[in-house]
């Protein structure tokens, strides 16, 4: 079996994982995987192919063909069939219907092994919502970030102002909450620590903060 090492970040959205994961994957010289991006580009092949969430079965028959591939580490973009989805995925439509098929669990078996596939030496970062509860149990460490929600929707507020797309606050505010509300109250894998994770508060910390108390969690950093 495939021991390389697993560094396991989840919490809900805008909670900072997805920078945390690549900067702490960046220093150490480990793969990365965001879950969450093939969460995303199932939730929008569904939409593309009119696939009816209703049908467990039809969603994991998509999830279990999709030619999905990542670029470099770091880069952060995603591909689908030949198709640069990078942008696509990260809208509000990727957003939401990312956390729906995220609550199908037929939709989660099919992407279990694509995930258990990223760990290689020298390690793996691993973000998302289930990392050290489900996908990888034995992670050497697992982080949990949270932050308040005025916190998550402010930083998510300013990072589409600062893409030059409209925002407003109030709105982010209520479509977070539904998202943290249906992701947590799922019955499979839902948004929660493991028990053996380490809980981080980012509301007052900087990245820098943040990334330097995960390495400092890191026993062979
Ligand atoms: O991490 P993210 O915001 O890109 O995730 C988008 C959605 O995907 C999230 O609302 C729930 C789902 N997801 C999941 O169910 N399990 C994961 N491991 C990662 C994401």
């Amino acid at each position: 079996m495939n021991k390389a090492p697993v560094i396991a970040i989840d919490g809900p959205s805008g909670s900072g994982k997805g920078t945390i994961s690549s900067r702490v994957a960046e220093s150490l010289g480990f793969s990365l995987l965001d879950s969450g991006a093939l969460y995303r580009v199932l939730g929008i092949a569904c939409d593309r192919d009119g696939i009816d969430l209703t049908d467990p079965q039809a969603v994991a028959n998509l999830a279990r063909g999709l030619d999905i591939q990542f670029g470099l580490s770091g880069e952060g973009s995603v591909w689908l069939d030949d198709e640069d989805v990078s942008l696509a995925i990260r809208t509000d439509l990727g957003s939401d219907m990312a956390s729906k098929v995220g609550a199908i669990e037929a939709a989660r078996e099919a992407l279990f092994q694509r995930q258990l596939a990223f760990r290689e030496a020298p390690g793996l970062v691993a973000d998302g919502r289930d990392m050290g509860t489900t996908v990888f149990p034995d992670a050497t460490l697992k982080i949990f970030l949270t932050a308040s929600l005025e916190a998550r929707a402010q930083r998510r507020y300013k990072q589409l102002i600062g893409k030059g797309i409209d925002a407003i606050l109030p709105a982010l505010l209520r479509d977070l909450k539904e998202r943290d509300r249906r992701d947590s109250e799922r019955t499979v894998s839902p948004l929660k620590p493991a028990e053996d994770a380490i809980v981080i508060d980012t509301t007052d910390l900087t990245i820098d903060q943040v990334v330097n108390q995960v390495l400092e969690h890191y026993p062979l950093a």
